[in-house]
């Protein structure tokens, strides 16, 4: 793992938006892995500010959300869908072919996730997987308890969860009960993962994920199996961290970021 600390969120998010775009500038077919939540929003305005800039062309781009809501229509603002399309894809062009969602509204849960996995393996592979962490440490919406090995499937999602995504829908009252999610070991199949956290309240879920044992107790602890894993923090995220010294050096003196540092970021 390689694990940058920023001091400030912007900072962070700015840096994590560069290393998408950098991905698609490499390779304008990338097939991206998706995510969503309050600390990708930034992100994904960087991205369009690129696109809009003419910095960044995302046409050719395949992407994989990681998760979505059981039962809820694409419509719904409150979906992953709506998400999406109100932070990215209404703002820059992606063919609707490309764009992939496990939508379960008037399908069988199952059959979507089945399909999911195939869809996966069909277009290559996902090159980067984009991750946010939950408060219960999970990523998509592997809560804790879910096998390391698991595939997309249907997950109950926890209370912390449902209270965590409560703003989305008005109260945790309409917060679904279930989702369907990626698996972690659909997550570990991706080239490469990123994970993004910032704010001093993720800050004991960074350190069990990053520094403690491998254990489906911390679904995000699974990363550390993973051979090229990428960890952007704030430095508020990053306050439990045993080894803060050390990872400090990576950004300042690693020259695989020379060209980050060169650009200011
Ligand atoms: C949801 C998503 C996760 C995401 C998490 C973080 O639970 N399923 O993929 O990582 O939100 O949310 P936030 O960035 O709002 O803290």
């Amino acid at each position: 793992m390689d694990i940058v600390i920023r001091r400030t969120a912007d900072q962070a998010l700015r840096l994590a938006a560069e290393i998408i775009a950098n991905t698609v500038r490499d390779k304008p077919d990338t097939v991206l892995g998706l995510a969503t939540g309050r600390t990708m929003e930034p992100v994904y305005a960087h991205l369009v500010e690129a696109v809009r800039d003419g910095t960044l062309d995302l046409s050719q781009v395949t992407t994989f959300n990681l998760d979505e809501y059981v039962g809820l229509p694409p419509g719904d603002s409150g979906s992953f869908t709506g998400y999406m399309q109100a932070h990215l894809f209404e703002h820059v062009e992606v063919p609707a072919e490309n764009i992939h969602i496990p939508v379960s509204a008037g399908s069988d849960a199952n059959d979507v996730c089945a399909h999911y996995e195939s869809d996966i393996e069909a277009s290559g592979g996902i090159d980067l997987q984009v991750l946010g962490l939950g408060l219960t440490g999970h990523i998509g919406f592997n809560e804790p308890g879910s096998a390391l090995r698991s595939r997309t499937r249907t997950k109950a999602l926890s209370d912390i969860t449902r209270r965590q995504n409560a703003a989305y829908f008005g109260g945790v009252e309409n917060v679904p009960e279930r989702a369907i999610t990626m698996g972690i070991g659909t997550i570990l199949d991706a080239r490469r993962c990123l994970l993004v956290v910032t704010g001093h309240e993720k800050a004991q879920a960074t350190a069990a994920a990053l520094e403690g044992p491998i254990t489906a107790s911390v679904p995000a602890s699974a990363l550390q199996l993973h051979p090229n894993c990428v960890v952007i923090l704030d430095q508020p995220a990053s306050t439990k961290l045993a080894n803060v010294g050390y990872y400090l050096t990576t950004f300042a003196n690693e020259p695989e970021w020379e060209p980050y540092r060169k650009a200011g970021f």
